[in-house]
């Protein structure tokens, strides 16, 4: 396989999974699964909402696997023992490569909660300006919030059936927008009432809405990975328009904007970036150095400096959004760390997860003294797929999808230089 497929397969097995997620009681790919004492019982309880090659592809000790599974579904006590038996002994280390942890001068402290909807695979994190945490549980259909103070939580049920609740933003009177990826909606959720109002897409081509912004005016963005589109709803007119990027199957992926208002987003099928004008929707693509770049997330610092996640080749990416100058970064744990999730704090320094590591990191880079620190992620991550900053801009938030579970990363002082 050569690795430009890479991207392009590893999308299309995250949708037909989500598929069988929703068709009930589907039986999921049946991949090897040694004899022995719990074969059947994982065959039955672990093949529901996911194939069980998702379960043969981990490895962990007898109680990371114990975690997991509680992560995932409520099993009879007894099962769960032969379960966790079972894959310990099968299962015993990740065949995933080790997280490279970097020391440096920050001191940092994560806290994890596991969601009430288990195997929702939190895929969005929002930090709102009341201090609560929210997240998408997206094969639970629901909107969930944390106040991360008491550690309660509340879940809100969506309006249409397999939503697929994606992307996560807040407008400025605390409505919480979210993107509707698998029934092609947007959807605002009043967080005093629980109702919720929902844009449907103007076209039936504009499928798999996904990552939402707000700009300063108040208009949302968003971008529609497979339908190769970006949108604008204007919330005061309820105008939703779509238009399509100028070449094909690029797979819009993560969105921002600069100082000037302008949305950016990354075309993750292909090396590119580009910009959206906002008043007539035209489309820029800028192409990255490396033709098998293939940036998945981004975030912009105060200097409208866009920071790239490039998955497919491990690199920490620069692009000067005023020059078009591109400078690139091997990420600490290699080539096949995939660095997914990405924020820039207030202080313009760039963190970032790496999601294929075992266990997933957390990774700060400091674009002065270029820099890099990382640690690891107490629960694993499962695959961290996004991060935000906090809205003071100090800390963060992330969502580990793959062991159900929001985060809360206190960034804490610089001990030394
Ligand atoms: C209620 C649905 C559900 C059930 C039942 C379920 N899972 Fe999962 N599981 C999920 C979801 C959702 C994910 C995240 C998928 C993703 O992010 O792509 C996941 C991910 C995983 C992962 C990957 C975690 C990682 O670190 O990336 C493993 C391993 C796993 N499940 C094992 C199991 C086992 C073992 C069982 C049976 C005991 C099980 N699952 C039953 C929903 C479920």
């Amino acid at each position: 396989m050569s690795r430009r497929m890479l991207p392009i397969l590893v999308v299309t097995a995250g949708l037909s999974s989500l598929a069988s997620a929703s068709a009930q009681g589907r039986q999921g790919r049946q991949a090897q699964l040694p004899e022995g004492n719990g074969k059947a019982q994982v065959e039955a309880a672990c093949s529901k909402c996911h194939g069980v090659d998702r379960v043969t592809s981990n490895g962990d000790t007898r109680e990371g696997w114990a975690a997991l599974i509680a992560s995932m579904v409520t099993l009879p006590k007894q099962e769960a023992e032969v379960i966790t038996e079972y894959l310990g002994k099968n299962f015993p280390t990740s065949p995933k490569p080790p997280a490279v942890i970097v020391p440096g001068p920050v001191t940092v402290s994560i806290k994890e909660w596991v969601v009430p909807s288990l195997g929702s695979r939190p895929h969005d994190p929002l930090a709102t300006r009341d201090g609560a945490i929210w997240w998408t549980g997206m094969w639970a259909n629901v909107v969930g919030r944390l106040d991360p103070k008491t550690g309660q939580m509340k879940e809100y049920p969506l309006k249409t059936p397999k939503s697929g609740p994606h992307g996560l933003t807040a407008d400025k009177d605390g409505n919480i927008w979210y993107t509707g990826n698998t029934a092609s909606l947007v959807g605002k959720l009043d967080p005093k009432t629980g109702a919720i109002t929902e844009y449907k897409m103007p076209d039936p081509a504009a499928r798999d809405p996904h990552t939402p912004i707000f700009d300063r005016k108040g208009n949302l963005w968003f971008t529609l990975q497979g339908a190769n589109m970006v949108g604008r709803i204007i919330p005061s007119t309820g105008e939703v328009k779509v238009v399509s990027a100028p070449s094909p199957r690029t797979n819009p992926y993560g969105m921002v904007t600069d100082s000037k208002d302008t949305p950016w987003f990354v075309q993750f099928n292909v090396n590119k970036i580009a910009s959206i004008d906002p008043v007539t929707m035209a489309i820029t693509e800028h192409t990255l150095p490396n033709a098998e770049t293939r940036p998945r997330r981004l975030a912009i610092s105060s200097d409208d400096v866009i920071w790239y996640a490039d998955y497919s080749r491990g690199y920490l990416g620069r692009f000067d959004t005023k020059t078009g100058k591109t400078t690139e970064y091997p990420s600490p744990s290699g080539p096949r760390s995939q660095p997914y999730g990405i924020a820039v704090t207030s202080d313009d320094i760039v963190w970032y997860s790496e999601s294929a590591v075992s266990p997933n990191t957390l990774v700060r880079f400091d674009p002065k003294t270029e820099k890099f620190q990382t640690w690891p992620i107490p629960s694993g991550g499962g695959v961290v797929r996004n991060m935000m900053k906090t809205v003071d801009g100090k800390n963060l938030v992330m969502a580990c999808s793959g062991v159900n579970r929001v985060a809360f990363v206190e960034v804490g002082i610089r001990t030394s230089r």
